[in-house]
């Protein structure tokens, strides 16, 4: 599959999840089959303003290709110019966020309550399109809620201004994350528009996967929240859609490996003490489902140094 002049060889991205899809985290899943990876959502103001956590947000590796970098506002100058500048720490891609739901990001215009201005959705589109020259896409909702559902729409006039892909997240703003993603949307956001379309939410499995392909047509899936803890899974979906091979789970010791890499590289990014602060959710969702997970989230939530980390990963090997 393209989208524009990139080429994704596979099936399965990885979604953008502010506070956990980093760099290191992004590079991890791409190394487990992640054909794509989008960045944590960046303001296009903070990008303006040049504060130095938005920037460090922007810098990618050549580890995580192809990659795109996700802004979000609603002022298309500011955006443009946000795209501009995030071209320059190279991405394949730029996407635009035009599903969050949060409360703080919506009402300074941006994320999913642009969903409720269709003529600026596009008016961005545009602006952003003649900004930069590598291709531009959008992620959405099904709608606003219940009685606003215009995905379709939306993906026609983002389409219409020149956007490359859509993603798509079957549920509404007002759903948040609650209820199950309607992948109907999804088929009809497909049957609408020319250009690919990459169906998200609640994949959780080699199956959900599969599902969400035959029933919607979707070019690629998109997994969010399964992949925490988890990178295994891109394999497991490959895997699965090549081949209908079922994967066995990682054994402990494979998990308490890759948790070990995926800290240690956290730390690397960030520095140690900022590092081990953020690598506590992920470490969190790698010891659920483990015999005594409930005792290790705590213990989890309590590491400040990366020695405490290696007591914690003896601890768990020991107690196998
Ligand atoms: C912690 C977290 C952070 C997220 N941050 C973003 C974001 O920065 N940009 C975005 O477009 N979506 C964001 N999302 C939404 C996901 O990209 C995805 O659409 C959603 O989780 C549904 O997919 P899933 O069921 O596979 O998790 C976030 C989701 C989570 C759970």
């Amino acid at each position: 599959m393209k989208i524009g002049n990139v080429n994704i060889n596979g099936k399965v991205a990885l979604a953008p999840m502010a506070g956990v899809a980093d760099r290191a985290f992004r590079e991890l899943c791409v190394r487990f089959g992640a054909a794509y990876v989008v960045s944590e959502m960046v303001s296009s103001k903070g990008i303006s303003y040049a504060s130095e956590k938005t920037i460090s947000l922007l810098t990618l590796s050549e580890c995580e290709k192809p990659c795109a970098i996700q802004i979000f506002g609603n002022d298309p100058p500011v955006m443009a110019q946000a795209a501009r500048f995030a071209v320059s720490q190279n991405p394949d891609i730029i996407d635009i966020n035009m599903g969050c739901p949060a409360p703080k990001v919506n009402k300074s215009g941006g994320g999913a309550v642009l969903m409720r201005e269709p003529k600026l959705c596009g008016e961005i589109v545009r602006a952003i399109k003649d900004a930069v020259d590598i291709p531009v896409t959008v992620k959405i909702r099904k709608g606003w809620d219940d009685n606003n559902i215009n995905a379709v729409l939306i993906a026609k006039i983002c389409e219409d201004n020149g956007a490359d892909a859509i993603t798509i997240h079957g549920r509404t703003r007002e759903q948040m994350y609650r209820g199950t993603a309607d992948l109907n949307i999804i088929k009809e956001v497909k049957n609408s528009i020319s250009i690919p379309v990459i169906g998200n939410g609640d994949i959780k499995s080699p199956e959900d996967a599969k599902n969400m392909i035959c029933k919607t047509g979707c070019d690629m899936v998109m997994v969010g929240r399964a992949a925490l803890g988890n990178p295994f899974i891109f394999n497991e979906i490959n895997e699965y859609l090549s081949y209908k091979k079922k994967l066995s789970a990682p054994t402990i010791e494979e998990k308490v490996d890759i948790m070990k890499q995926h800290v240690n590289s956290i730390c690397k990014n960030k520095g140690e003490r900022f590092g081990i602060t953020q690598a506590r959710r992920h470490i969190i969702m790698y010891v659920k489902g483990l015999s005594n997970a409930a005792k290790l989230r705590d213990e989890a939530c309590k590491l400040e140094s990366l020695e405490d980390f290696s007591k914690f990963c003896d601890n768990i090997l020991n107690s196998i």
